[in-house]
């Protein structure tokens, strides 16, 4: 067979596994950056010895833990809390002050928060800055393996480096399975499943994060997905990106961004 029949014949069989795939656990392969996320499955398919992509879906519907690793190797769900410090050193002492000024209850979207890092870091931000405050932080992910997770609000070491011997004993306890998020810090947060992809975003937040999702996007996606968050916002409301992310057309969306890694949602356009 020629090289190019076994390319047709590769993307038929891809093409075929991405319409599955979809119908099965709405995810869309086609908004991930195809060579990156067709590298980790070719990965996961030689571990288990699946010649063709249909071959590899149809291990997966016969072994769970071969569907929860391939979710897995698409969203990747590294994180940690205070990941990037200087940038949440800058949320605490330029954004938060400046949001807090306004409103004294702050509704803020944590947008691909896996197992909750980045939730119980901005819980700990608005718990120190304005404890009286009736915040609210949605918090929201893909994976209900990770939310499930960070419900609990468990940490191990390696995830709370960059959290401070202070916070560390005001905000978590010590147990045998690791740092435990105290309540004080829970009844702050509510997660709940939501694909960004796919589902409708809420509206009227004073600040939104996500950070380190749409790098796995395609550029249209992500251009399609910054216009939805600015929406999202409220007026004078800011989205805190990524420490590798930028949003090249800021301006054309509506944004101006002052700060590094923060764009504000201005009160006219
Ligand atoms: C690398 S983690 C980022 C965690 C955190 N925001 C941080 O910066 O540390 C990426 C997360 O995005 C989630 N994700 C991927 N695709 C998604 C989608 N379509 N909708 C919602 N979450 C998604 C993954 O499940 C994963 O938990």
């Amino acid at each position: 067979m020629s090289s190019d029949s076994v390319n047709q014949l590769t993307e038929l069989d891809f093409a075929s596994f991405k319409r599955k795939v979809k119908l099965a656990y709405s995810l869309d392969l086609d908004a991930y950056k195809r060579p990156q996320m067709e590298r980790r499955l070719r990965a996961n398919m030689d571990r288990c010895g699946a010649n063709t992509f249909q071959h590899y879906y149809t291990l997966m519907q016969k072994d769970e833990s071969l569907r929860d690793e391939f979710l897995d190797r698409v969203t990747i769900n590294v994180s940690e809390l205070f990941r990037n410090p200087d940038q949440f050193e800058t949320l605490r002492t330029r954004v938060l002050p400046e949001l807090l000024e306004q409103k004294k209850d702050l509704s803020i979207w944590s947008a691909g928060c896996s197992y909750g890092a980045e939730p119980y870091t901005l819980a700990v931000l608005l718990d120190e800055a304005a404890p009286q405050g009736r915040h609210s932080i949605l918090a929201t992910d893909i994976d209900d393996k990770m939310l499930a997770r960070a419900q609990k609000g468990i940490f191990q070491e390696a995830e709370m480096r960059g959290v401070t011997k202070t916070r560390l004993t005001k905000y978590f306890d010590s147990t045998d399975n690791g740092y435990v998020a105290k309540d004080v810090l829970k009844k702050l947060i509510r997660f709940r499943k939501h694909n960004m992809l796919e589902d409708r975003f809420q509206i009227g937040f004073e600040l939104m994060l996500c950070r380190n999702v749409v790098i796995y996007f395609t550029d249209e996606t992500k251009a399609a997905l910054y216009e939805r968050f600015f929406a999202s916002l409220k007026p004078g409301g800011y989205l805190f990106v990524g420490g590798t992310e930028r949003i090249a057309n800021y301006r054309e969306i509506g944004f101006e961004s002052n700060i590094p890694f923060f764009y504000r949602k201005p009160y006219r356009n």
